[in-house]
């Protein structure tokens, strides 16, 4: 790891959401980055990172060595939230992985005691809003971070009652107060707009025809 490579900007959103002095959990660490930065910076003292796999712990570890934060930052290998004990961390981050998998680990495990969840799903987020509204947290606050082509949503999430979903999950309120929502509807409707075309010709109902059929629903509102 470069000593003056910058956090990207998808990662120092999700940074920007970590309350100070929180116990925090990075799940599904890989380069540890994200605990470097925010103990670098001073917004934590120490944190938990966990992975499933043994190369991104290693590479964690050698990047905490070359900081001087091996003592700070608790390396752990498991499976998703499974790293955290009840009671044990009071915010985990969960970044960089695919919407539907972020779901599933947020539906085996969440330990008691997080108050506070921010997630960066790589796709699909509405798979994660679904599934934090089962888990029993509500959306508090999302991003949108545009980033070399692309656009990233950042999920930040506290433990309450979920607004019933009207739209699937495919949007939530935060996200439409965002300055950048009709840029996103645009980019996601770009992004979606082959395999929903095929699925609708080979007459199949699927998750992205719905958020196809919504979005441009939505976005021709907006123009
Ligand atoms: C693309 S990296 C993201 C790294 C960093 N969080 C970021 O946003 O830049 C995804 C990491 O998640 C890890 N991972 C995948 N499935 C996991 C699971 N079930 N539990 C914990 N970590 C997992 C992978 O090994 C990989 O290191």
């Amino acid at each position: 790891m470069n000593k003056n490579t910058p956090l990207s900007p998808r990662l120092k959103s999700a940074a920007s959401f970590v309350p100070r002095d929180c116990r925090l959990a990075d799940i599904g660490t890989d380069h540890a980055r994200l605990p470097i930065y925010l103990i670098k910076n001073g917004t934590i003292e120490n944190a938990i990172a966990s992975d499933i796999a043994d190369g991104p712990l290693e590479k964690a570890a050698e990047n905490l060595k070359y900081y001087g934060l091996t003592d700070y930052v608790l390396l752990r290998k498991a499976d998703g939230l499974h790293a955290v004990s009840d009671y044990e961390a009071d915010c985990a981050v969960i970044a960089g992985m695919g919407g539907e998998l972020i779901s599933h680990l947020l539906k085996k495990y969440i330990p008691k005691g997080l108050k506070k969840l921010i997630i960066q799903p790589m796709t699909d987020a509405y798979f994660v809003r679904r599934a934090l509204s089962k888990c029993g947290f509500k959306i508090v606050s999302e991003n949108i971070v545009p980033e070399r082509n692309k656009m990233y949503i950042i999920i930040c999430a506290e433990p309450g009652k979920a607004a019933p979903f009207n739209d699937m999950g495919y949007f939530s309120p935060q996200l439409k107060k965002h300055p950048l929502y009709k840029d996103y509807l645009a980019y996601r409707l770009k992004l979606i707009e082959k395999s929903a075309v095929q699925a609708i010709n080979a007459g199949a109902e699927t998750d992205t025809v719905k958020e196809y059929l919504l979005l441009k629903k939505e976005y021709k509102k907006m123009l």
